[in-house]
């Protein structure tokens, strides 16, 4: 919204008209009057504030956090990241992966990535770090920027704070990757690390299984209990909170969203038929879970080239415990039927075996996920119009 002149002419002729006595017996003709330059009237006479942008040839929508959480849902992120992932596995993308910069005072990292759904004709790139010691100054680890770009022209049709999305699409992925690969009876979620990714991967998780347990540990058993009381608001289960990373691998679906750079996850720890959702791995060099269990286990990757070089598998494929042509599947090989899910019988991935799903985040989910807010906010009226050309 501006607060442009028409907007400070009827607020000041409101005042006049209203307050004063001189207008008295002439307030209905004066509401005529006022109208044009109302909201209502603005729309009505097509006086709107993109019109108001003398000269703009182009302008680009801005859309805060509130108005990017205001317009999205969780349903909403799972269904255009599982489409994004379809066309992933059709081949229908071009997303080269995330190129880094990396800080070391404090410890930190800067993203670009671009993306470019041609099925869909959607293109765009985001912008995050990632900053582990943030939320020690009050700022979240990770915080992004979306720009949504015209495939046709290549012109900004949009720019959105993408913190809120990111988590979103990321708790998506993990939910429709949970859907292909988890035992479809899982009941039991164990979170290990409880910030801001563990609340959505869990709220995705609630959209598709039947939840009732869910088993928080965080290295701040403070954390873990300020994760279980926020979860309650949107999942009405039984929590346990603990400092142990142990204890959350009595489950049927295990979630990891630490920034850790050694395992926080051993082997033995886990129980044959689990899924787990690996997500806090996507740099060089990080890693949540131990070498052997990743090199034992059924592993999905999002995107084999970003993954080989900064998912969960990075460090086993360096130490040599894993080789890439071991690798599963691309989670989009399977949602096309390339390769088939956990069916627990002779032709999928059996009942009993552990399955990995490596996230490292694709530029493909926040244009599909970004285009869906972008979308819904224009119906609505809503976000900032700046001038561009
Ligand atoms: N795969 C993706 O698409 C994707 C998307 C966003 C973020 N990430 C990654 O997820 C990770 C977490 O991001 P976040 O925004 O939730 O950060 P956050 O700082 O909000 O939460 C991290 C939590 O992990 C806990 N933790 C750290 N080390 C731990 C350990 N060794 N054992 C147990 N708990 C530990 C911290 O106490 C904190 O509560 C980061 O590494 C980030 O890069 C991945």
């Amino acid at each position: 919204m501006y607060l442009s002149v028409d907007c400070i002419v009827f607020k000041v002729f409101c005042l006049l008209i209203f307050k004063m006595p001189i207008f008295a017996g002439h307030r209905t003709k004066c509401i005529w009057f006022l109208i044009p330059f109302s909201s209502f009237g603005q729309s009505l006479f097509l006086l709107d504030s993109r019109k108001r942008l003398k000269g703009v040839l182009m302008d680009v929508l801005w859309l805060t956090e509130e108005d990017v959480s205001a317009h999205l849902t969780m349903d909403d992120a799972i269904s255009a990241v599982e489409k994004a992932f379809l066309d992933h596995g059709r081949g229908q993308t071009q997303m080269p992966p995330k190129s880094y910069l990396y800080f070391s005072k404090p410890e930190g990292d800067l993203r670009t990535m671009p993306a470019f759904l041609e099925g869909q004709d959607l293109a765009g790139v985001k912008i995050v770090n990632v900053h582990p010691k943030n939320p020690e100054i009050g700022l979240p680890t990770v915080m992004a920027l979306l720009v949504l770009n015209s495939p046709k022209t290549g012109a900004p049709i949009a720019v959105m704070g993408a913190t809120f999305l990111t988590s979103m699409r990321t708790g998506a992925a993990g939910a429709v990757a949970a859907r292909y690969l988890a035992r479809p009876e899982s009941k039991v979620v164990g979170l290990v690390g409880a910030g801001v990714q563990a609340r959505t991967q869990l709220l995705g998780l609630s959209r598709i299984f039947e939840i009732e347990r869910v088993i928080v540990a965080d290295r701040s058993i403070e954390s873990a209990k300020a994760f279980a009381e926020y979860a309650k608001t949107f999942l009405d289960c039984e929590y346990q909170t603990t400092a142990g990373a142990k204890d959350a691998c009595d489950c049927d679906i295990l979630v990891t969203t630490t920034p850790a750079r050694a395992p926080v996850v051993v082997k033995e720890w886990v129980k044959p038929g689990t899924h787990i959702n690996a997500i806090g791995a996507d740099a060089k060099g990080k890693q949540e879970l131990e070498s052997a269990l990743t090199g034992s286990a059924v592993v999905v990757v999002d995107d084999m080239a970003q993954a080989v070089h900064s998912g969960e598998v990075n460090v086993p494929i360096s130490q040599g415990v894993l080789r890439p042509e071991e690798i599963y599947a691309q989670i989009g090989e399977i949602l096309v039927g390339k390769k088939p899910g956990r069916t627990g019988g002779a032709n999928g991935i059996g009942g009993e075996e552990v399955t990995i799903f490596d996230s490292t985040g694709l530029g493909i989910q926040d244009v599909a996920t970004g285009t869906v807010v972008y979308r819904r906010a224009m119906d609505a009226g809503k976000g900032i119009h700046l001038g561009f050309l």
